[in-house]
């Protein structure tokens, strides 16, 4: 990564093309196949995007012994495709990171949007901050796809000896919409997708951060990518906030962090973790939102860099940090990296499944009991995945949903349980 490959755009990174075209599978990357759980610990709701309740330090937070994930969550007669258009969070509660309760829904009503979408979720003394991004407007007719960053303030956790609730009341506010300079606005958009969205809080060096996935505006009659009007809409950004005060509902936009135009359209979920100083960005981004000419996979992508703001080296060089077999292409999505010890843990959902010879873009021509039969919608198993330096390497899986805190054992792996195709071979 190059900070000669973004002139212009601000940032102190790009994701080049040059770098996104060594994206290919290999042992280190490639993810073990996944199959169904024995149960779904909720069957009621598609569960997608989740996130851990964190202290400001970033660790995962325990109250009472009890620790707490949010998730997107839609009823689960609803189809999988139109998930998003329903998204409501939800929280879940675990005594052992292993079985989960259903909290229910996070907000009493107020939330922001026609609908909710990704975020972060912060223990901040014993007040429960969400960060979320409210999508289109409370009381539209027709669905719209604006997006404003949200705070949520004044939640309470009620940790009881079985359960756990969640309780306001909620302020939400809107902390954060597109300058039209550094980040786009959905006016300005000239792609497939607009995206202002995913707040991930950070707090580095006793200053306050969000990340966010955004996009960088490219107007009309740039000579970016070379002038190439269909490229120009590839134009994912890794966005920044600064507090100023600390307070939750405070924020300054900064540059981008990342900037992928030429590359790719949705840099999603972006997170960072701290490792022997150096700092871990991840984001997860889909096949179909590479340029043309880039054949990138649904996927974890990372970069590694000596501050937040870079400049960052793209991970394994490519990016590339755990992606699906190939023959289950689709079988997991929007993953969240923590640090566990040694390791990261990396949670994502389980995706849709079974598709044989189908590319994502059939399955809304499958019948509709077909649809929801091949969707997951639940917590995939957990990615185990070392590191050292610049380089990754996929080890192993734990179960759907385990989320242990630091300290807690992890299985010992098998040696030489992969074979040279990786655990997709299997
Ligand atoms: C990733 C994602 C997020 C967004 C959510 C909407 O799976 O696209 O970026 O917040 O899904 O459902």
């Amino acid at each position: 990564m190059s900070e000669e490959s973004v002139p212009g755009f601000g940032a102190r990174s790009g994701w080049s093309r040059e770098q996104a075209a060594r994206i290919e599978r290999t042992p280190e990357t490639v993810a073990p196949i996944i199959y169904p759980p024995e149960t779904d610990p909720a069957p009621h709701v598609h569960i997608w995007d989740t996130w851990l309740l964190r202290e400001p330090d970033g660790s995962f937070a325990t109250i009472d012994g009890w620790r707490v994930i949010l998730s997107l969550t839609a009823p689960s007669g609803m189809l999988p495709g139109k998930r998003h258009d329903a998204a409501e969070i939800r929280a879940f509660a675990s005594h052992d990171g292993r079985d989960w309760h259903d909290v229910g829904p996070v907000f009493d009503g107020g939330a922001l949007g026609s609908r909710q979408w990704a975020g972060s979720a912060l223990y901040d003394g014993d007040e429960l901050v969400v960060f979320y991004t409210a999508a289109g407007d409370a009381d539209e007719h027709d669905l719209s796809y604006g997006q404003q960053i949200v705070a949520a303030t004044g939640g309470r956790v009620e940790a009881g000896p079985e359960r756990v609730t969640i309780e306001g009341p909620w302020s939400h506010e809107v902390i954060l919409e597109p300058d039209g300079e550094r980040y786009e606005t959905s006016a300005q958009s000239r792609g497939m997708i607009y995206t202002f969205r995913d707040p991930w809080f950070f707090e580095d060096e006793g200053e306050r951060y969000l990340l966010f996935e955004a996009n960088t505006p490219v107007p009309d009659g740039s000579d970016a990518c070379g002038g190439d009007p269909i490229q120009q809409e590839f134009n994912g950004s890794i966005g920044l906030a600064r507090s100023p005060t600390g307070d939750p509902t405070d924020w300054l936009l900064e540059d981008p962090i990342v900037d992928a135009v030429c590359t790719n359209q949705e840099l999603e979920r972006p997170h960072v973790i701290v490792r022997e100083g150096s700092y871990y960005l991840f984001i997860s981004s889909h096949r179909h939102t590479f340029a043309p000419g880039l054949d990138g996979f649904d996927a974890l992508y990372g970069f590694v860099g000596d501050s937040l703001r870079g400049p960052y080296r793209p991970l394994n060089g490519s990016g590339l940090v755990a992606t699906n077999p190939e023959n289950a292409p689709y079988q997991a999505y929007s993953w969240l990296v923590y640090p566990h010890d040694e390791e990261l843990l990396a949670t994502s959902f389980f995706n849709y499944y079974d598709l044989g010879p189908l590319g994502i873009d059939d399955v809304g021509r499958l019948p509709e009991d077909e649809q929801k039969r091949r969707f997951g919608g639940t917590l995939a198993p957990t990615l185990r995945i070392g590191v050292d330096g610049d380089r990754t390497e996929v080890l192993g899986a734990l179960d759907h949903g385990h989320l242990p805190l630091p300290g807690e054992a992890l299985p010992e792996l098998v040696l030489g349980e992969r074979s040279k195709e990786g655990y997709g071979a299997f």
